[in-house]
């Protein structure tokens, strides 16, 4: 039989050239069929926070799944979604009151978009359903989603999108010393929209697929405090930063604001089912709580109670083991060894990143993509991002010093072998 999967984002000619099966996941290291090891420098496209065989995750989804394998919360309820939704709000200092599950990122987005316009319409505002996005993020690919995608390649062959939305410049050079020379821009452009429209704008503080590009904190605070003047709600999208990838459980508690809505997903079971959600503040939810108003949108396994349970299992180890100080102890370190690689490499434009995710930005002349098969040789895995021209360097959170040093190292070697073959 011919190759049977049609995979996402996937050139399959090139795939079915030489296919990749990989048939087991041990700490942070993944193994084919041939034994060769990899580590995924993408981290499983961001989830894979806790590494593979964690006994104890497993054990409480296989627990949760005897006691009640499936259960839609459409009308109805189970106890592993209410367990996991109190202990997560718990470690938010009241700044939320409500998770709205989904099963993933893309739904989680939709979800937030529908309730921004909700809220509006409850408001009284009705006529605010324009929602604004930067450009360079990605936040998913269903069509609401996609109507606010900041990477054009993306939007290709697809048509019209149906969310009234606007785009809003952001550029790979953002940085904490040229931050306030972007901030009129951003402002003039959403004004010329006429806010009267603009239900939300969305932002993730760390553009994750566009290329790996921290927003500084004041420039999201600065936005913040516009939105609040505008009657625009603030929506953070942290599927990629949320639950440590920052050194924080969730980077606005760096920046320093609570947004209106928080989307999650993604390492929110640490990869070990799929799950999502939007976090909701009390201004929000309180609307929908009274019994005169219903949401009318949910997803059939939005809340899972497998997920649920490899979710909470997720935040007692980020907490028992103390992986949010680890990452904050390591931070340094790793921006450090990543830097010794824009220092020795001519062909390293800039290196840029926080927490436990970076970006090897190339010069324009050498497409990061034509490094991935010299890194495959050296069992390191990476997709380059759809915009701007990095090797993504984003390991599980578990990873070590030595982890850190054996991945420069690698990279060191795959630059080298690069350079001598073209
Ligand atoms: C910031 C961000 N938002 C949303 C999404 C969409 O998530 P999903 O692929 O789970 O639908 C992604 C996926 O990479 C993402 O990086």
């Amino acid at each position: 039989m011919s190759y049977p999967v049609w995979h996402p984002f996937t050139n399959m000619g090139e795939f079915l050239e030489d296919p990749l099966i990989l048939t087991k996941g041990e700490g942070i290291n993944l193994y084919d069929e041939q034994g060769n090891c990899y580590l995924d420098l993408n981290a499983c496209l961001w989830s894979l926070s806790l590494g593979y065989g964690r006994e104890d995750i497993i054990e409480a989804m296989m627990d949760q799944a005897k006691k009640i394998a499936c259960l839609p919360l459409f009308g109805r309820s189970h106890q592993a979604a209410v367990d996991y939704a109190e202990k997560l709000l718990g470690y938010l200092n009241g700044d939320f009151s409500k998770i709205f599950y989904t099963s993933g990122g893309s739904e989680a987005i939709e979800t937030a978009l529908k309730i921004s316009r909700a809220y509006h319409c409850v408001t009284g505002n009705p006529q605010k359903t324009q929602v604004g996005h930067f450009s360079n993020s990605y936040h998913g690919v269903s069509l609401g989603a996609l109507s606010i995608m900041g990477i054009p390649s993306i939007r290709k062959n697809v048509g019209p999108v149906p969310t009234d939305s606007f785009e809003i410049p952001m550029s790979y050079d953002i940085s904490q010393e040229n931050w306030e020379d972007y901030v009129e821009k951003i402002e003039q452009c959403i004004l010329a929209q006429d806010v009267k429209t603009v239900a939300a704008i969305v932002i993730e503080p760390v553009i994750a697929a566009g290329g790996i590009i921290p927003i500084p904190s004041q420039l999201i605070r600065r936005l913040k405090q516009f939105c609040i003047t505008h009657n625009i709600l603030l929506i953070l999208d942290e599927i990629v930063t949320g639950y440590g990838r920052t050194g924080y459980l969730f980077a606005y508690q760096e920046i320093g604001i609570v947004p209106d809505l928080i989307t999650v997903a993604k390492a929110i079971t640490s990869g070990y089912a799929p799950l999502g959600g939007v976090l909701v503040t009390a201004k929000i939810a309180d609307l929908f709580m009274t019994g005169d108003v219903t949401l009318n949108h949910g997803f059939t396994h939005g809340g899972h109670p497998i997920a649920c349970a490899a979710a909470s299992k997720t935040l007692d180890i980020l907490h028992s083991e103390g992986i949010l100080n680890h990452i904050q102890d390591n931070t340094d370190y790793f921006s450090q060894q990543m830097q010794t690689l824009d220092d020795e490499f001519e062909i390293v434009e800039q290196v840029k990143g926080c927490g436990y995710m970076y970006g090897v930005k190339l010069v324009d002349q050498h497409d990061a993509a034509n490094l991935a098969p010299f890194a495959r040789k050296y069992g390191l895995l990476f997709r380059r991002p759809a915009e701007n021209n990095v090797i993504p360097v984003v390991p599980p959170l578990v990873s070590t010093r030595q982890d850190i040093d054996n991945i420069v190292t690698r990279l060191r070697t795959i630059i080298t072998e690069y350079l001598l073959a073209i």
